[in-house]
């Protein structure tokens, strides 16, 4: 099939890479010239595992080929994918400026029958605005639109999206239903088309819920420190059940990313537009906003005052194998211990250059977490990186001044961390001192 996909972010990028990989001719499109010129020599403006390799692999195959020009994608397009930003306002409200703007430039440019997905995260309705600017730009009705909403996970995108669980395909007619469950077939997956409305809406009740596990944990962990439980073994025993399921029931010091905080303020915005206030989901994000202070907390009762202490953050990313830090703990964290005066060294292996740029001058950022540790009073651990992991504990009860660690991601084991006489303070967990 001849798939033009239009937006090179996380979202389209990875897709039509993975369309291609899987047989397709794909033909990216996006308005950076930079952008698509690197891309054409294989760069890829983003770090994700796999990605490049196979940019490169399915561009030398003839597969995929990347353009500047709408028409040069979509001339010959069965399909053409809207995976455009739909960033945050003020309010909360997803913006929709791009995702019209391509609409209306499809509209334009229509020579024939395509099927029209958005692959974006958008509210609920938009569709259906995509199909009216189609309509009226084309001044033709020989199109579909659909919703086919993403999974994927920054970090392991590739991955989640050659093995996908599922696809959603949102559609209104049997025709676009049948050309989306064919490009969809060879990923071997389940396939369930259901209207426009419902696609769009079981990507935000998704996210939500995904969040909604991650804040629920967290409030138990919070409860399991005062009565000296374990919430590892707490969200291992509830996990137990099937009904419940193990996974997303890691505390920590909240989620960040892209998506959970984007995504669930803007579910609270469309339940607002139907007069149905959202209760659960604003606590959901009321425990996460507190939750990503919950070491400065630890730490000022441990404390008190920070002003002059030598504090390491290991990890600034939002989750590990990303350079992405948007919304991510670490950005709140340094922020506050800079305000107090504390001296701020932060490690990352992969988010140094983001991390020049939203966190205060103050902190030294450093790619060698030896360097980040020399001198600190205080070791806080934001993001759980394989590095942070495999941290060897031992050589820091060796040091003549022991740090006390503050785990915001519970990287070691209790029995582990206790061999070495440090005071160790984890998530959800008896703190060793
Ligand atoms: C999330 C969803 O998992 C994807 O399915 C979805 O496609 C994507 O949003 C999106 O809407 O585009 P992502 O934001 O890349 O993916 O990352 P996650 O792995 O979901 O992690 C989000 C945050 O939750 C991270 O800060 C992570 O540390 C935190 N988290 C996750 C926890 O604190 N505990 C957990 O048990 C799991």
């Amino acid at each position: 099939m001849n798939v033009c996909v239009i937006g090179t972010g996380y979202v389209g990028l990875v897709s039509g890479v993975c369309f291609s990989e899987i047989g397709n001719n794909v033909t990216c499109v996006d308005l950076d010239e930079n952008k698509i010129n690197n891309l054409r020599k294989g760069i890829v403006p983003i770090y994700e595992p796999g990605l490049e390799d196979l940019v490169i692999k399915n561009t030398k195959e003839g597969k995929l080929s990347f353009t500047t020009r709408l028409t040069e994608g979509m001339d010959n397009a069965d399909v053409i994918i809207i995976a455009v930003g739909t960033p945050e306002k003020e309010t909360g409200e997803a913006d929709l400026q791009y995702v019209e703007a391509v609409a209306k430039s499809i509209g334009e440019n229509l020579n024939g029958y395509k099927v029209i997905v958005t692959k974006s995260t958008v509210p609920v309705g938009t569709n259906r605005r995509v199909k009216e600017l189609v309509a009226k730009y084309s001044g033709s009705g020989n199109f579909d639109v659909a919703s086919n909403p993403e999974f994927l996970r920054e970090g392991s995108a590739i991955h989640d999206t050659m093995n996908m669980e599922r696809a959603i395909i949102g559609v209104e007619s049997e025709k676009a239903g049948q050309v989306l469950s064919e490009l969809h077939q060879p990923f071997n997956t389940t396939i369930m088309v259901t209207t426009i409305e419902t696609a769009e809406m079981i990507k935000y009740a998704s996210n939500a819920f995904l969040a909604t596990k991650i804040s629920f944990i967290n409030e138990i962990a919070t409860i399991c420190e005062k009565f000296n439980a374990d919430v590892t073994d707490v969200a291992k025993g509830m996990g137990l059940d099937g009904r419940i399921g193990s996974k997303f029931l890691n505390a920590g010091i909240g989620y960040g990313g892209s998506c959970f905080p984007k995504d669930t303020k803007a579910l609270i915005q469309i339940s607002g537009e139907v007069e149905h206030d959202f209760q659960l989901l604003k606590s959901v994000i009321e425990v996460n906003n507190k939750q990503q202070r919950v070491l400065l907390e630890k730490a000022k009762e441990r404390f008190g005052n920070l002003s002059g202490k030598n504090i390491a953050l290991l990890g600034l990313a939002f989750k590990p194998n990303t350079d992405d830090m948007r919304e991510s703990a670490s950005i709140v964290i340094a922020d506050e211990l800079v305000k107090q005066g504390a001296k701020v060294k932060g490690f990352d292996p992969i988010a140094k250059e983001t991390a020049r740029r939203v966190l205060p001058q103050q902190v030294e950022i450093s790619e060698d977490m030896e360097k980040t540790l020399e001198g600190a009073d205080i070791i806080m651990i934001l993001t759980d990186w394989d590095e942070v992991k495999n941290l060897d504990l031992s050589t820091l009860a060796g040091k003549q001044k022991k740090p006390v660690i503050f785990d915001g991601r519970n990287c070691f084991s209790l029995d582990y961390a206790g061999q070495f006489g440090l005071e160790y303070h984890s998530i959800g967990r008896p703190s060793l001192v």
